[in-house]
């Protein structure tokens, strides 16, 4: 069996759980955070350097590789994990998202999304059946359904309406898809902030009893409270032997959270992001390497943490290289996030099998 989901633990009153995924590419051990790249590379991190992370399984996006350099190239060379040198588990996300969100001009239709290409202007469309073919091509372990998601303020005709497509997209998206035997597909829970339609996604997706679930449409402009609120409300309705995946999601205090809701998989470009912005994540805070107060500090950037960036490099070295916009700098801190928020979930991990997560974790948990 290519892939199977084993239940280890689950801790202290709470919906927390630690578990082994399978896959066909190796094992995930959740909690845990995966990073994002995007375009088949986590920016600025070579995969040599990414093993050393102890990050297991990563993401890249459809809507990127389908635009550049596209999916025919990626197969042609043999699928995704060659083509990136990367061989451990790889989970790609639909791109019905990334085009709401990152292209102009887009028009949604019951058959699915056009668009124009910020690359080169091509008018261009992805339906269910499209991102299947792509994310098949392409060959990640794990691909997401083809999904609406509406904006977070959106009001409840929108959002239901948007619930119901994501439904009948999902069943073209199990239609569609080639390669059950070494891909699994995971639907996404849409709804809002609104628990009836969060309920009646969740009810209507179980019964298709697929591999996976995703919880999608939070942090998508509300509040980090209801981010919680729909999470909490959400996670302990999927099935309990699935994993279960929250979409984009983010900070410290919202991965505790979640892990404590029941959530066993997290993505988000924090990292990285801040990465490039000079910005570090430092013992729960966000350190701006570029301040002067760093100029002369030759401590350690984290003086308990043992990634590459910390055992080797000064805060005043990493204050250089930011202020001097080396990439080096860059990917030293990138590294050093990466490492901090795959270790968070680790941590939790670890706390999960001992029993003693709420009681470690409670500052977070408030
Ligand atoms: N990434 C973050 N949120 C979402 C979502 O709701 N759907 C998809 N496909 N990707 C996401
Ligand atoms: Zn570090």
């Amino acid at each position: 069996m290519k892939f199977s989901f084993q239940l280890q633990k689950k801790c202290c009153n709470t919906q927390a759980r630690a578990a082994i995924y399978s896959t066909p590419h190796g094992i995930v051990e959740t909690p845990r955070f995966m990073p994002v790249g995007t375009i088949a590379a986590v920016k600025g991190i070579t995969p040599n350097q990414l093993k050393n992370t102890e990050v297991q399984m990563i993401l890249a996006n459809t809507y990127h590789l389908h635009l550049q350099p596209g999916e025919s190239i990626i197969k042609k060379a043999g699928g995704l994990h060659k083509f990136m040198h990367w061989d451990g588990p790889i989970l790609t996300d639909s791109g019905g998202f990334q085009v709401f969100s990152l292209s102009k001009l887009r028009e949604i239709s019951e058959s699915g999304v056009t668009f124009r290409s910020p690359k080169d202007g091509r008018i261009i469309k992805l339906t269910p059946e499209k991102s299947i073919d792509i994310q098949n091509a392409l060959g990640a372990d794990v691909i997401m359904a083809f999904d609406e998601c509406p904006p977070g303020n959106a009001d409840y005709q929108i959002v239901e309406s948007a619930t119901n497509r994501t439904y009948r997209w999902l069943k073209r998206c199990i239609q569609a898809h080639n390669r059950v035997e070494d891909q699994a597909l995971f639907g996404i829970v849409q709804g809002g902030t609104f628990p009836q339609l969060r309920l009646q996604a969740i009810s209507s997706l179980i019964e298709l009893n697929l591999p996976g679930y995703a919880i999608g449409g939070v942090s998508v402009g509300e509040d980090s409270s209801l981010i919680q609120d729909i999470v909490q409300f959400s996670a302990p309705l999927l099935p309990e032997n699935k994993p279960r995946y929250l979409m984009g999601v983010g900070t410290y205090k919202e991965i505790a959270m979640a892990i404590a809701s029941g959530i066993d998989l997290f993505d988000c470009v924090i990292p990285t992001r801040f990465g490039r912005h000079g910005t570090a994540l430092v013992a729960g805070e966000r350190w701006n390497l570029k301040n002067s107060k760093f100029r002369e500090d030759f401590r350690p950037l984290d003086e308990k943490c043992t990634c590459y960036t910390c055992l080797n490099f000064t805060r005043a070295y990493l204050n250089h290289l930011v202020r001097s916009q080396e990439m080096l700098g860059y990917t030293l801190l990138s590294l050093h996030n990466i490492t901090e928020l795959v270790k968070f979930t680790q941590d939790i991990r670890k706390s999960i099998l001992n029993n003693s997560f709420t009681e470690d974790f409670k500052s977070w948990l408030t």
